[in-house]
């Protein structure tokens, strides 16, 4: 199921070049599961034509305040009835100022001014345009009305220009707008978590490391930044991009990444432990690149620390969870693990299932049994855990 499934927007694109992105956005939403309704301005309607937004949404554009679609000829306050949000993207100097003026000359400004749902706009004009006192004077009347301005963010222009106004891509406003219908029941906490796998060097190009893609990790740093907490993420190497408002520590050893964690954990109210460290590392890395030979070669390997037992066994521990991917015996593995790392709660999952897939099924388990989380898409999982997380640090 999409992440976005009973999720009600409405879409509105005013006349400007960065409306081709306002294509792609709409495709994220869709796909997403999110309904769509776009409503589209004359100028709007000159970059990309509604049959581009129609075919993408699956349903009608609206353009016209005397649209005779609307049984009452009311299309400005039916469209935004139930809505979860407006989004107008792009959102010219000229709609900005309109918005700001409490002006409702057409469809898509009238529906903002008669609307119920939270208004976000993404900002997208020429630098000089973005810098005049008047856009100044807009954008922060328009802010103190309870308005989110998305962007914009600096780069090229259309115009040939480099700076300030460009409209933010599709993907970071599809970001912004989940994480602003997303419930916030961890606004304030501070979360510590570790992700991905540890690589222990043998020589500079060898190494003993873990199969762990850190999709689970990065999808659950996503989440947490999405129910409003602040998360610093303690990560192995991965290849993944990092989730919008995450700050991210790379490191690479399993002592590197038990440095980083004992650096941060005061102050932590969460520690999660996600990261597939290496439970052993060689006793010593060679400087230098280790020639072969007909020889049994022997490597030594010494016990990592266990940064999560280290961090629940503080004097007063944040609240830990750890995860555990087991390959048969779930249940007692990980439950063994909830007791002998003395844990909060465990997330175990068999690696048959997860492992670097984008799916995962896992169970959840903490001082009152076992919690299964149907499989899922990880973003979807990775929402039932922080809401479960939730659960259990407002409970007395
Ligand atoms: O390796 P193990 O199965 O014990 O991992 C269980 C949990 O402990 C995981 O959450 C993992 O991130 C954490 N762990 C750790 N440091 C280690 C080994 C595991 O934080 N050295």
């Amino acid at each position: 199921m999409g992440e976005l499934q009973g999720k009600k927007f409405i879409l509105g694109i005013t006349g400007g070049i960065a409306a081709y992105k306002s294509a792609e956005l709409l495709r994220l939403l869709v796909k997403a599961g999110a309904e769509v309704q776009v409503v589209l301005t004359e100028a709007g309607a000159r970059f990309v034509t509604a049959v581009t937004y129609q075919a993408l949404s699956g349903r009608p554009v609206w353009t016209d305040l005397w649209d005779p679609r609307a049984d009452d000829n009311m299309a400005h306050i039916e469209l935004g009835r139930d809505a979860d949000a407006i989004l107008v993207a792009p959102a010219t100097a000229d709609f900005i100022g309109r918005v700001a003026q409490g002006l409702a000359g057409d469809l898509l400004s009238t529906l903002c001014l008669a609307r119920e749902a939270p208004l976000l706009l993404a900002p997208a004009m020429n630098r000089q345009m973005w810098e005049n006192p008047a856009t100044r004077r807009n954008i922060a009347s328009v802010t103190a009305d309870g308005i989110a301005i998305l962007g914009p963010a600096a780069g090229d222009q259309a115009c040939g220009e480099v700076g300030m106004g460009r409209m933010l891509e599709a993907e970071d406003l599809y970001e912004a707008l989940v994480g602003f219908v997303r419930p916030k029941p961890l606004a304030g906490r501070r979360v510590l978590m570790t992700a991905g796998p540890t690589f222990e060097a043998i020589d500079p190009v060898r190494g003993i490391t873990n199969l762990s893609s850190g999709k689970m990790g990065y999808a659950l740093a996503r989440a947490l930044v999405h129910a409003g907490a602040n998360v610093a993420l303690v990560s192995g190497p991965v290849v993944l991009p990092v989730p919008a408002g995450v700050d991210r520590i790379p490191v690479r050893s399993a002592q590197e990444m038990h440095a980083a964690v004992m650096a941060r954990v005061a102050g932590a109210d969460v520690f999660i432990g996600v990261a597939a460290v290496a439970d052993y590392r060689p006793r010593e890395s060679q400087d230098h690149k280790l020639k072969k030979s007909g020889d049994v070669l022997h490597l030594e390997l010494v016990p990592n620390p266990d940064i999560l037992a280290e961090v629940a066994a503080r004097p007063q521990p944040p609240f830990c969870v750890g995860f555990a991917a087991e390959s048969r015996d779930l249940d007692r593995y990980a439950m063994g693990k909830l007791e002998a790392k003395r844990l909060r709660m465990v997330v175990g999952n068999l690696v048959q299932v997860g492992l670097g897939s984008d799916d995962n099924e896992v169970v959840i388990y903490d001082g009152a049994g076992r919690h299964p989380v149907p499989r899922d898409d990880k973003h979807r999982v990775a929402e039932a855990i922080v809401a479960h997380l939730a659960a259990a640090l407002a409970a007395p």
